[in-house]
């Protein structure tokens, strides 16, 4: 028993809801650590798709206690609509969900100020998920915000949302007209929810680990979307990786016992911001309806790439990745060529190393190798059935990534993985 952290590798929608779905099968705890609800965890059983935006995966397997951590936004509607949309799909939450008294609540102004920012900034727009993140982050930052707590707390929350509503008061010229009463009325609309759904998230954990329980923590996003190591400004608002899980949770570092990075077989990116390996139309188009390449939050379709092991090796360098889950393995069978990009040129100079400027990556020029390509895996129940051209891909990944294989995705279903046996 011991403390596993699932974390995307890529610029998210790796396929992390599946895979924490599979891991958490003799789980005890499943936290979600970061992000809010710009993140969409999709996993389908038997035929029924659930899409998860802040209630871990592990709501969908009997008798998983679920946690939402300290360094999540509680968007509390999209918290209150999915509670109610699992109870009708006959999901109990109730004595099985804790929300921390620590974790920042979005705020309608949040969502407001984004649409703001994103107006101000033009042509650099970030293409945001709309969901009030990097608002309800700087207010959390600038220590503004509010808490789950100060919901809970009448005595304080009236003082700490006039606080709020008077740095709302006009920013950038723009007059956001944030009203205290509204403020108000919107807290005091979800305190029920608060009262029955948050607990000491940290004690819970605690307890869990003295009592050697297994605990996952579900990441969202993707590590080149982490705010300190992504393709800044292009990134959240968030740690996306394996450092912001453990801070997220409540956890010490040094109580995480293994890492599992999620890689989908190809990259997908949605919203703006740099990605080298762009497929050149009108192939992606094809992969891009082979894989279902559309935000689960927003709809929008996403962009798609050829693998990019430079930027494989530095998340997995950076999150100390004990073991690979490959996603979408199915989705390259049948294609004709199969690019995987080992280093960038820039300049004239090769290099192998993820830079720190957002700019290089759009002025570099991939370097490609042509890996083998395979047929569709309709019937392959196991790692030793793969096709040569599979095989030699999966070898590659594992290679750059220097560490074991934990399972292969090969279809949105439960069942469709290949589990190693050890
Ligand atoms: P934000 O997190 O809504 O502030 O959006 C910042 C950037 O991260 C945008 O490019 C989004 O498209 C991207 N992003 C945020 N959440 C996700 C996700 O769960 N999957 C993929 N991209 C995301």
């Amino acid at each position: 028993m011991g403390v596993t952290a699932v974390i995307g590798l890529q610029w998210g929608d790796e396929g992390k809801g599946k895979i924490v779905d599979s891991l958490c099968e003799h789980a005890d705890v499943v936290v979600r650590c970061q992000g809010g609800a710009n993140a969409g965890h999709t996993i389908v059983i038997d035929g029924t798709e659930f899409v998860l935006h802040l209630i871990p995966s592990g709501i969908l397997r009997d008798g998983v206690t679920c946690l939402i951590g300290n360094g999540v936004v509680l968007d509390l509607e999209v918290l209150d609509k999915e509670i109610k949309e699992l109870a009708e799909a006959g999901i109990e939450t109730s004595g099985r969900l804790w929300v921390s008294h620590r974790t920042h609540v979005v705020l309608p102004v949040h969502k407001q100020a984004e649409a703001v920012r994103e107006e101000l900034r033009g042509d650099r727009k970030l293409d945001t998920t709309k969901r009030g993140i990097g608002p309800c982050y700087s207010d959390k930052f600038s220590r503004l915000g509010i808490r789950v707590g100060d919901i809970l707390n009448p005595r304080t929350l009236g003082e700490k949302v006039r606080t709020v509503c008077a740095a709302y008061h006009e920013v950038q010229g723009v007059e956001y007209g944030v009203d205290y009463d509204q403020v108000m009325e919107y807290c005091r609309k979800y305190t029920p929810m608060l009262e029955a759904f948050s607990a000491d998230t940290l004690g819970v954990l605690a307890e869990s680990i003295a009592g050697d329980k297994e605990i996952l923590l579900e990441g969202s996003q993707g590590f080149l979307l982490d705010i300190d190591h992504g393709t800044y400004p292009f990134v959240t608002s968030s740690n996306t990786g394996v450092h912001g899980l453990a801070c997220g949770a409540g956890l010490a570092p040094s109580a995480i016992d293994k890492v599992v990075g999620v890689v989908k077989s190809y990259v997908t990116r949605v919203g703006e911001g740099p990605m080298p390996t762009l497929i050149d139309e009108p192939l992606q188009s094809v992969i891009r309806e082979k894989g279902r390449e559309y935000g689960a939050t927003t709809g929008r379709p996403r962009r798609c790439g050829w693998p990019d092991l430079v930027a494989l090796k530095y998340s997995c360098m950076l999150n100390g990745v004990t073991s690979i889950a490959l996603t979408k393995l199915d989705t390259l069978g049948g294609l004709d060529e199969l690019d995987v990009c080992v280093a960038y040129e820039y300049h004239g100079s090769l290099v192998d190393t993820f830079p720190a400027d957002s700019e290089f990556l759009v002025d570099c020029v991939p370097r490609y190798v042509t890996s083998a390509t395979w047929s569709e895996l309709d019937d392959v129940t196991g790692v030793h059935d793969l096709p040569p051209g599979a095989t030699e891909y999966v070898e590659r990944i594992l290679k750059t990534a220097g560490c074991e294989l934990e399972l292969i995705s090969i279809g949105p279903g439960r069942g469709e993985l290949i589990k190693v046996e050890r």
